[in-house]
């Protein structure tokens, strides 16, 4: 007991001295980097004198505010395959706009980031990471970016590859990654008081962070936040990877744990002081079985900790006024860009310049978007007089699917096999109707996008579909939207054909229009709900 103190004291006071190497060195620095918002100076071989401290005192500001940092496996503008890169992108900006804490984001550096925002990264220094058996090397790079502070962990081996996510050793990759999170926060001696983690990319950060790293210097008074954007893909290996591949120790064994696997989410839900969703509807969704994919039990057994905040959009990113994308640009107060942009759009795709509501489906094609829904009366919904567009990629059964309605339907029903956010502007702003019939939809960005675009959503009332839809057809008053409740074809045609209808009457859909343009879809609330939490978990420390 007594030697391990000894060991402790010794380390605290080696910790100490860096610290006071990197104080000193913050200060003399603090004045050069001011007001730098980029940083693109101090290259790893024009600045090789510079050292580790002055290099991490760039990054690392002086604090006088309380910090966090998000931890999530993409993000904005520097790689997005879907929902979580928006949020990534987004959510840390507004925070750190609102000016109470000093905010960062740490990503893994896929070489797939685009070399030219590479070319701003600093270079800070680099070390090894101890997984379990492995000892892996590891560079650490930062640039700063609308008042954010963005950190990347380097490793070639794990995430120089030609994709993001599917690859065979994804759980060493992530593992790896989680685990360099907090050995950097080591090396650069900064400490946040709350530590972010978004999905099962980075739930390893919290398990480490609650083992491992417990009782170090500097990560026990951590707190730590797990935002689940899509319970559905929980990261679930078998247990024998609990020692020979995380290495976490025997103890957290137990709460790793789940129907025989390890699985990460369970063990972040476990291991987190809170636990957020991206909508207080699905929040209270993933109570349920039908939602959670086996994890109800968890979730309801850390319902204290759990609570759901909606996400916000990035309106700069998302704005019709200054989309370079369209036709033709608009705002609420001209909407005649809109048509413009909806027969340049049909006249792209051949399909007759009419007025007839034309209905777009972007998505990724997979099940869980409703697409059995569509299938099962696309052919009631071409009956109308309507024009239909698809545009996405996904499942084969379902792409083929889509050709295939193509060419029965030539003249009214596109198919756009791709992923292209050109062509998804063009479509939001060309298209009358958005059709998102989710099976499950945590939060959803499509219907935001859609209303920002003055095109009126047809969504199915779950998870944040019906959180920032307001039906229409249900008070036939007001709303920016249309909505069915059950997971039924007919149930959805109906309303799709009471929004055809609707179309019909001119005076009624603009106003609907207008008020789908005025819905209030930025981060404002939404990230003072975050800073709420983070005061919770952080208390009153300054
Ligand atoms: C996931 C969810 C989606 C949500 C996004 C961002 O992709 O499926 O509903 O909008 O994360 O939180």
């Amino acid at each position: 007991m007594a030697k391990k103190q000894s060991v402790a004291k010794e380390a605290n006071e080696k910790v100490l001295a860096k610290a006071e190497e990197v104080k000193t060195t913050k200060r003399t620095c603090a004045k050069k980097t001011s007001g730098v918002k980029t940083v693109s100076s101090a290259k790893k071989t024009t600045k090789a004198k510079t050292t580790k401290a002055e290099k991490v005192a760039e990054f690392v500001e002086v604090k006088n505010k309380k910090s966090v940092l998000f931890v999530a496996s993409e993000g904005l503008p520097f790689v997005k395959t879907g929902g979580l890169a928006d949020v990534i992108g987004s959510l840390p900006k507004e925070l750190a706009k609102r000016g109470n804490y000093d905010v960062s984001v740490i990503l893994p550096l896929y070489s797939k980031i685009d070399a030219g925002l590479r070319d701003n990264f600093t270079f800070i220094g680099n070390f090894n990471v101890a997984l379990a058996w492995r000892n892996q090397y590891c560079g650490l790079y930062s640039c700063r970016l609308d008042g954010v502070t963005y950190y990347f962990i380097d490793n070639e081996y794990y995430f120089k590859r030609d994709k993001i996510y599917s690859c065979y050793d994804d759980g060493e990759r992530f593992a790896f990654f989680s685990k360099a999170v907090l050995d950097s926060l080591g090396f650069m001696n900064f400490y946040p008081d709350v530590i972010n983690c978004n999905d099962w990319q980075s739930a390893a950060t919290v398990i480490y962070l609650k083992t491992l790293y417990n009782d170090k210097f500097g990560f026990s008074q951590i707190k730590t936040l797990f935002t689940i954007h899509n319970i559905e893909y929980q990261g679930k290996y078998g247990m024998d990877t609990a020692s020979d591949l995380f290495g976490f120790p025997e103890w957290a064994y137990d709460t790793v744990e789940f129907g025989g696997c390890l699985n990460l989410m369970k063990g972040a839900i476990e291991f987190s002081d809170k636990v957020s969703t991206v909508s207080p509807t699905y929040a209270k969704e993933i109570k349920d079985a039908y939602f959670a994919n086996g994890l109800e039990s968890v979730i309801c057994a850390n319902e204290h900790k759990l609570c759901g905040i909606l996400n916000g959009l990035d309106l700069d990113l998302y704005n019709p006024e200054t989309d370079t994308s369209l036709f033709k640009n608009y705002s609420i107060s001209d909407l005649s860009g809109k048509k413009e942009c909806k027969k340049e759009l049909q006249k792209m795709l051949g399909l007759p310049q009419r007025d007839v509501p034309v209905i777009a489906l972007i998505s990724r094609l997979v099940s869980h978007k409703g697409l059995d829904l569509i299938k099962a009366v696309l052919d009631e919904i071409l009956y109308e007089d309507v024009q239909v567009v698809v545009l996405g990629q996904g499942d084969c059964d379902y792409e083929n699917y889509f050709k295939y309605v193509e060419g029965r339907y030539n003249g009214k029903c596109r198919a756009i096999i791709a992923f292209n956010k050109d062509m998804a502007s063009k479509l939001y702003s060309g298209a009358d109707i958005l059709l998102m019939p989710s099976k499950q939809e945590p939060c959803g960005l499509s219907q935001m996008i859609a209303c920002r675009y003055a095109t009126l959503p047809i969504v199915r009332r779950t998870g944040g579909l019906a959180d920032s839809i307001v039906p229409f057809n249900l008070n036939r008053e007001n709303g920016n939207g249309f909505a069915f409740t059950n997971y039924n074809a007919h149930e959805m045609l109906y309303v799709i054909k009471d929004a055809i209808f609707t179309y019909g009457n001119k005076e009624q859909w603009a106003k609907l229009v207008i008020s789908a343009l005025s819905s209030d879809f930025s981060w404002e609330k939404s990230s003072a709900s975050y800073e709420e939490i983070y005061d919770s978990l952080a208390g009153d420390k300054k």
